[in-house]
């Protein structure tokens, strides 16, 4: 590989050369021998605080497992930046990688902390399946969906460990695809302008489906739509009862594309066949998760790990403040220029929208999913009529 080398955090990293590993004069991570993306480093920073916020919860050193490794950017960061990490293992299916991977942790001087291995990733996970072997944290990275490797994660998890995944298959599960999205979530996708959202909750939903198979319950640490991909970090604990509840929180999302009009519904509970409001058809997304997409204890001790090592960390800091506003807010949200182009009206500015919402007595927030949207308690109804009257 003809390679260069970049920091991320306070690690180095041997990375494909940008300019050998190039389309229409871009560089191309899949024309590089070994995949790195750039653009990930948000999301490679923002697990490295994860882990360290997870780690003093736990009550001995970290075992964690980085089965999709690439050339080891996840892991070896983890390796060397999250304190009371005694073992990473990395794996890939590509030959290619492992050597890098290897160069990269002598880079850094984590090799004693590291094990890599040319496998399968399910492999690698079943083989950490039995009790003793099991990881505190695993990270699903792949190309595309995260399903193919969600069991055999669930399996090598220690209870109350973290499970982190990564779908990049946006599309799909957006609704653009719907029939990749049945295929390789078991859900109905939702075309909708919310539809972000209502992806990351169907990738969410999917894993927890896998989980409670096990009496493992699910809690939604942190989660999140950005760029061209979908992250949640799930934490697992087993116990039938507490798996009862997180069962009750899957659900369905009822919308009429006409006149905007959406609500939740549990998973046992009939579906309406049109509009509440409208009469019009109603589209029907899910099975999905409907619970918190995130834990405001968790968000805030994300906030209090220092950031100033990371390149991404005024974006990190803008992105959990909106995260933590947004959380107690109810599924789905509004864009406000849609409403205001069916209402043939402009569009006025979206602090307005909110304070004049805030002001009829609901909750409402900007959300990290849309710039020009707003979550809220208010229905459609009471938006509608606030933009009316700016
Ligand atoms: C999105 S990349 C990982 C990027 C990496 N986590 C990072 O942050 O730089 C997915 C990786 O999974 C590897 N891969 C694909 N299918 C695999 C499988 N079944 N088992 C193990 N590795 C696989 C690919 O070779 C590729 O390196
Ligand atoms: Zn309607």
């Amino acid at each position: 590989m003809n390679s260069t080398t970049v920091r991320e955090g306070i690690t180095d990293l041997e990375v494909p050369n940008p300019s050998s590993y190039t389309f229409q004069g871009q560089y191309a991570p899949f024309k590089a021998p070994v995949f790195y993306n750039p653009k990930m480093e948000f999301s490679r920073d923002l697990a490295v605080l994860a882990l360290k916020a997870f780690a003093p919860t736990r009550e001995s050193p970290l075992m964690v497992c980085d089965p999709l490794a690439g050339l080891g950017a996840r892991g070896i960061r983890y390796a060397k930046e999250v304190p009371n990490v005694s073992r990473v293992m990395m794996g890939d299916l590509n030959s290619e990688a492992l050597p890098v991977i290897r160069r990269n942790a002598s880079l850094n001087g984590v090799e004693p902390l590291v094990e890599v291995f040319e496998k399968d990733a399910n492999l690698l996970l079943t083989a950490h399946a039995e009790p003793g072997r099991r990881f505190d944290f695993i990270d699903l990275d792949p190309f595309g969906p995260p399903s193919p490797f969600i069991d055999s994660a669930v399996r090598a998890l220690k209870n109350r460990g973290i499970l982190a995944i990564t779908a990049t298959d946006t599309a799909p599960l957006c609704g653009v695809h719907a029939k990749a999205c049945i295929r390789k979530y078991g859900a109905i996708p939702l075309h909708t302008d919310f539809c972000h959202e209502a992806g990351l909750r169907i990738m969410i939903a999917t894993a927890v489906r896998e989980a409670l198979k096990y009496d493992l319950a699910a809690e939604a640490l942190l989660s999140y739509s950005v760029d061209h991909y979908f992250r949640s970090y799930l934490k697992l604990t087993l116990g039938a009862k507490r798996a009862d509840a997180s069962a009750s929180m899957l659900g369905y999302i009822a919308s009429c594309a006409a006149c905007g009009w959406r609500a939740s519904y549990p998973f046992t509970a009939p579906l309406p066949t049109s509009c509440a409001r409208c009469g019009g058809a109603v589209l029907r997304g899910g099975p999905m998760w409907l619970g918190p997409l995130s834990s405001g204890q968790f968000i805030e001790q994300l906030m209090s790990q220092g950031t100033e090592s990371l390149n991404t960390a005024v974006r990190i800091r803008k992105m959990l403040a909106t995260l933590l506003s947004e959380n107690d807010l109810p599924p789905s949200y509004y864009v406000i220029d849609n409403i205001c182009s069916r209402l043939k009206r402009d569009v006025p500015a979206l602090e307005d929208v909110l304070d004049a919402v805030r002001s009829k007595g609901f909750a409402s927030s900007p959300t990290h999913f849309h710039p020009k949207a707003i979550k809220t308690t208010a229905p459609i109804s009471v938006i509608e009529d606030t933009v009316s009257s700016i």
